[in-house]
């Protein structure tokens, strides 16, 4: 396979320039898309992914630094060049302070900028290595890691800014998938407690009497099965913070005990009389209302109230649709090493089906199918066949306004979505899709491939 050519966008108002840098780049061999508007180099930015990008300052419509943001906003890991005109370095020192990898000053030297690319692509292999590494070791939770476009989603992050600057109980609610535990995590990491332990308990998961030894420990004997003095985690964590996931589950008993220890951070280990004292910041999760819990009796009110100090509420994805395309942007670097081949981008048609969606399983949905349509993608762009079968079955057929559609083809878009959804009521069985459509099996099978139905 010959090496993949590495995706360089130049936007540059000046057709003269922007041709002869298109065309000198091309020659050695990158992959040029020539932009001459902000729009339109936003627009490829969306599209594609891009390991460099070169922009002028000066444009008719805004400036260069208007990319520079976007690319920074969007948490793009291209590097960006900025063309300045000669002798205003006040604009290659505002862009290198905006981010910008390097500058290269006007009229260019083809040499210059050649230089400036491969440095680039020098110091982005670096990074990646970096961030791979860091990802290893369980420490990509700083805060450009996490996307956020929509503004419900930057006053979460705002807040999360102020609390990790404090150690006060943090109560974080919203839906299964919308990022709980990657908050908590970022609160963690930009905490003055980030080199001490982030200790992570999972209420729900464990019955009521093993959850208690497991958060305070047990004593020897303590129980049958105790066979020796066990630490808890609330000392496991001392002078880091303790994350309790699914907090609404807790039994009563459990709910008096975390009471006494967020109000004192004193506790027996089971089994013991001896008092311990741990410097605990403590981060708790739910998905449920607990206010809601507190009506119904089912949560003690005096311990609402106590981890209720700071309440950070996750909006569910849907009510951030802005957030859709950058997160899924964001999972696409994050799977695309494992493609067959390299995946650039997302097409446009899927990314209207994918923002359109409702999101039950807010980011992790996301995540999977965004993975899920990596390793099948055929193409450089995720197509709306690479998405799960629900994503085809609410695709309405989509006839441009104001134009009319040869009539063959309008027929066939509504055709395939009658397949679709014909496929979908008999749980994909072929045979009873075509009996009940009064076709033949072999007719549905070519009219299946035509239309690029893959599985339902
Ligand atoms: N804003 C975001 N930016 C980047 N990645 C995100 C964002 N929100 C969620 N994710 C990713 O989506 C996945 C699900 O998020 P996470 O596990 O934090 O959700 P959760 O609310 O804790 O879910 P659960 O209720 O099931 O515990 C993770 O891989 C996380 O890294
Ligand atoms: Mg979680």
């Amino acid at each position: 396979m010959p090496a993949e050519k590495v995706p360089v966008l130049v936007l540059d108002d000046d057709p003269l320039v922007l041709r002869s840098l298109s065309e000198y780049l091309r020659v050695e061999g990158y992959d040029v898309s020539p932009a001459e508007t902000l729009r339109q180099a936003m627009a490829l930015l969306d599209e594609r992914s891009f390991s460099v990008v070169m922009s002028d300052v000066r444009l008719p419509e805004g400036s260069g630094f208007d990319l520079l943001k976007h690319v920074k906003a969007l948490n793009l890991s291209a590097a960006v060049i900025m063309l300045t005109g000669y002798g205003t370095i006040e604009d290659a020192v505002k862009a290198i302070k905006m981010g910008a990898f390097d500058y290269v000053t006007k009229p260019i030297a083809d040499e210059e900028v050649r230089l400036a690319i491969e440095r680039a692509l020098q110091q982005r292999e670096l990074l990646e290595e970096n961030r791979r590494l860091r990802q290893q070791l369980g420490m990509s939770f700083h805060l450009d890691n996490i996307v956020c476009r929509d503004p419900a989603m930057k006053r979460v992050l705002d807040m999360v800014k102020v609390v990790a600057g404090t150690d006060t109980t943090v109560l974080i609610t919203g839906e299964s998938g919308t990022g709980k535990t990657l908050i908590a995590r970022a609160i963690h990491a930009n905490s003055a407690r980030s080199r001490k332990p982030f200790v992570e308990v999972s209420c729900g998961t464990l019955p009521d009497t093993l959850l208690e030894s497991e958060l305070f420990g047990h004593v020897k004997g303590a129980f049958s099965g105790a066979v020796a003095n066990k630490r808890g985690k609330f000392e496991a964590a001392d002078r880091g913070t303790l994350f309790l996931d699914e907090i609404s589950v807790s039994s009563p008993s459990l709910q008096m005990k975390l009471l006494r220890v967020l109000e004192s951070f004193k506790f027996e280990p089971v089994g013991s009389n001896q008092t311990r004292e741990v410097d605990v910041r403590v981060i708790l999760a739910t998905n449920e209302d607990l206010s809601e819990l507190v009506k119904k009796g089912k949560f003690r009110e005096d311990l609402f109230y106590r981890i209720n100090v700071m309440n950070i509420l996750l909006p569910p994805l849907r009510d951030r649709r802005q957030d859709v395309g950058p997160l899924a942007r964001h999972f696409l670097e994050k799977y695309r090493n494992e493609a067959v081949h390299s995946v650039g981008g997302i097409s446009e048609t899927a990314m209207r089906m994918l923002t359109d969606y409702d999101w039950p399983g807010n980011a992790r949905e996301l995540e999977n199918v965004i993975q899920r349509a990596v390793v099948l993608c055929r193409d450089t762009l995720i197509a709306p066949e690479d998405l799960p079968p629900k994503f085809a079955a609410r695709e309405e057929p989509v006839l441009p306004e104001g134009k009319i559609l040869p009539l063959r083809e309008a027929l066939g878009r509504w055709e395939r979505k009658l397949i679709v959804e014909g496929l979908k009521a008999t749980g994909g069985n072929r045979k009873e899709t075509a009996k009940q459509l009064g076709i033949n099996r072999t007719t549905l099978y070519n009219k299946m491939r035509d239309h690029h139905i893959t599985e339902i």
